[in-house]
């Protein structure tokens, strides 16, 4: 029984300082993002179509793209003149950043 209650305390943790796993950012993604950007992240969503989200399967928009713009638009938000487009997702740690960053280039075709 004790040694039971250690495992699951040890897992907890783990899971608890754990950057965010692919799985994880799919999640994530499809609760916070896809109504924008949508789930297959082409932004054909009537809100991707009305804040003008890009289509992240062109590989010319990726080429575009750089790293630090995603991680930047992630962390900072998208901002046009004073119009907010897209919120600041401030609270998430580097890891989860870099997950959704990894995410987002898996949808180039
Ligand atoms: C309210 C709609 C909305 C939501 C929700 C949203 N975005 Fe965006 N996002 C946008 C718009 C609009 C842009 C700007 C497109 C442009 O003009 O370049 C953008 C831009 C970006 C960019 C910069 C690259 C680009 O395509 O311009 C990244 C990276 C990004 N979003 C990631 C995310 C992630 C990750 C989430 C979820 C945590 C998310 N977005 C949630 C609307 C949204």
């Amino acid at each position: 029984m004790k040694l039971t209650a250690i495992c699951v305390s040890v897992f907890s943790l783990a899971a608890a300082t754990a950057t965010l796993s692919a799985a994880d950012a799919k999640v994530s993604y499809e609760t916070l993002c896809a109504k924008c950007h949508g789930a297959d992240g082409k932004g054909a969503t009537t809100m991707g179509k009305k804040t003008g989200a890009k289509d992240w399967t062109d590989p010319k928009v990726q080429a575009e793209l750089k790293d630090e713009t995603l991680t930047k638009a992630i962390k900072e938000g998208v901002k046009d003149g004073d119009k907010s487009k897209m919120k600041a997702y401030a609270d998430l740690s580097d890891g989860e950043v870099k997950a959704f960053v990894d995410y987002i280039r898996a949808f180039k075709k």
